[in-house]
């Protein structure tokens, strides 16, 4: 992993400032073109789910959902001011967590500075936890793009900067809080607020799920939309190898990738041991005792409820039951899989063609980075790029939850998310030996699921799986709120921030935006 962080120290020069940095505001359809060579619009309307399930066409989940008019918009839509020269302090926080849950964290980051008047420092990725990984922000993330993208919305610096007392230059010291869980804005501006006045800087940590992620002002909301579908963008190095990957498995013909989520702290945590020998049941046991609070887990009744993770097998047999046939090409997002080839074996027989970022780019040595950040953000961008996507299990803001916000941004892409508990006592059955109608009940199930356009969110939802509507806008919408912001928004922010900045420019040197 080491390796990828070096490889990706060097970035190129021209992403700061002029027009390239600009891409925040327009349609997504900038970024996309970046990335790939997909329209963003073209799509094919898909029969609706309440039609008989031996009428539908396999073929046209291959195309994203139907739009219904909606397009993806993260600008604001009401006046927005820059960021005031005068900042009220420096806001640092640590991210906890795999990829994903940082993510968010770094979306609610923003979030806090804009409305505390703050500066941010870029945030801490913490990299030793889970995923073994020291290369933090810079290692993953293209900083300047993200500074460069969000300077109508916060100030962000690289570091806290010194201060000089007794005229002697030291590191200035934030003061350290634990955020309450799921805090309200109101926190923010009162308590967190307090403090970074009377310190000129707080240290925020852990912060992971510290804000409540319903809030009552679109604006605010899009604002995270920008910075996790617009400023949030990996390295060059990362974008490269994934657009590598989709582009040779593209060139064989659309493909679906599935994130397998059957490896150890997943299936620890959920519980579901029956499957497993005794030694494998040992390991799970001794990994959630140490990892997670004790509870009591019946297998039968944990699956009942649709908490226990599909097995590779299961998949493969939803797949084949939607007639998907074995020509289908798959890409595997994952870490390593419990329970070795045992489990596998079924799944690679009903579908052979399976790959990972490890056989499609079988020359370039990835197995050390594979189980780091770097290793996840290639796996994020190959489901993200893909056909369809699938994930085998959701929890609170993970890989997958986020996949799913970020795909129905980039154009309601095609999801399928199987309903586990209306599909456990069909699997059940089966393994009862009930195998007659299994493939017609599994399709009853599977057809009336959503695929991925635009849809209310209903709690516990998360806003990180679907802004919508809040990012996304009408052409042509009866409701204002809907409407698309005016085409000139980014030469009126500009202006707006030129205006702000030009009489006090000595003092931007701690703003960051001085590249
Ligand atoms: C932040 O600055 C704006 C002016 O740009 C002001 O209206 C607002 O009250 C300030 N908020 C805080 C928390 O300082
Ligand atoms: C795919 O399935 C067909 C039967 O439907 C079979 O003839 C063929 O050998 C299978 N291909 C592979 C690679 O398993
Ligand atoms: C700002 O930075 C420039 C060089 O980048 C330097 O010449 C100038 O003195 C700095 N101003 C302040 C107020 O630090």
């Amino acid at each position: 992993m080491r390796s990828w962080g070096r490889r990706g120290a060097r970035q190129p020069k021209q992403l700061a400032g002029g027009p390239r940095g600009m891409t925040v505001l327009l349609p997504a359809a900038m970024l996309i073109l970046l990335i790939c060579t997909i329209s963003l619009f073209s799509r094919i309307w898909r029969s609706s789910p309440s039609i008989r399930v031996e009428d539908i066409d396999i073929n046209k989940l291959w195309e994203p959902a139907p739009a219904a008019g909606w397009r993806p918009s993260s600008a604001p839509r009401s006046y927005w001011p820059s960021p005031p020269i005068e900042s009220n302090g420096y806001l640092r926080v640590r991210c906890n967590g795999g990829l994903n849950q940082q993510r968010s964290a770094i979306c609610n980051a923003v979030l806090a500075a804009r409305i505390m008047n703050a500066t941010l420092v870029l945030p801490e990725l913490d990299t030793n936890s889970f995923w073994h990984d020291e290369s933090g922000f810079p290692g993953v993330y293209d900083v300047k793009h993200f500074i460069n993208t969000l300077r109508y919305d916060i100030h962000i610096v690289r570091t806290l900067p010194e201060i000089t007392s007794h005229g002697k230059a030291k590191k200035l010291k934030a003061f350290q809080i634990r955020p309450p869980r799921d805090a309200p804005l109101s926190w923010y501006v009162t308590d967190a607020l307090k403090r970074m006045k009377e310190y000129g800087a707080i240290y925020l940590t852990p912060f992971s799920h510290r804000m409540a992620e319903e809030i009552d002002d679109p604006e605010l909301q899009r604002l995270r939309c920008r910075v996790n579908y617009h400023a949030l963008r990996f390295k060059p190095h990362i974008m490269k190898l994934s657009r590598d990957i989709v582009n040779k498995l593209r060139s064989q013909g659309h493909f679906m990738s599935i994130h397998l989520r059957f490896e150890k702290d997943m299936l620890a945590f959920a519980g579901c041991l029956d499957i497993f020998t005794s030694e494998e049941q040992k390991i799970l046991m001794k990994y959630r005792k140490e990892n997670f609070a004790e509870k009591k887990l019946v297998y039968q009744e944990r699956r009942i409820i649709g908490k226990c993770p599909l097995t590779p097998e299961e998949v493969g047999l939803i797949l084949r039951s939607m007639r998907f046939d074995n020509s289908t090409r798959i890409y595997l997002a994952a870490g390593e899989l419990f329970g070795g080839d045992r489990f596998m074996k079924p799944f690679r027989g009903l579908f052979p063609h399976l790959e990972n970022h490890n056989t499609v780019m079988a020359q370039e040595k990835l197995d050390d980075s594979a189980q780091g950040l770097a290793g996840a953000a290639v796996d994020y961008m190959v489901c993200l790029l893909s056909d369809i996507f699938i994930p085998t299990y959701d929890g609170p803001s993970n890989f997958a939850n986020n996949l799913l916000g970020h795909r129905l941004y980039y154009g309601f892409r095609t999801t399928i998310q199987p309903d586990r508990k209306a599909l456990a006592p069909i699997f059940m059955a089966r393994e009862n030996g009930r195998v007659t109608d299994f493939e017609e009940r599994v399709r009853q199930v599977m057809f009336n699921t959503k695929f991925g356009g635009p849809h209310r969110r209903v709690h516990p939802e998360s806003f990180y799986t679907n802004s919508w509507p809040e990012c996304f806008c009408l052409i042509s919408a009866r409701n204002p709120a809907d409407r698309c912001p005016p085409e000139n928004i980014l030469e009126v922010l500009e202006e707006r921030l030129q205006s702000g900045s030009s009489n006090v420019a000595e003092t931007s040197n701690n703003t960051g935006l001085v590249e």
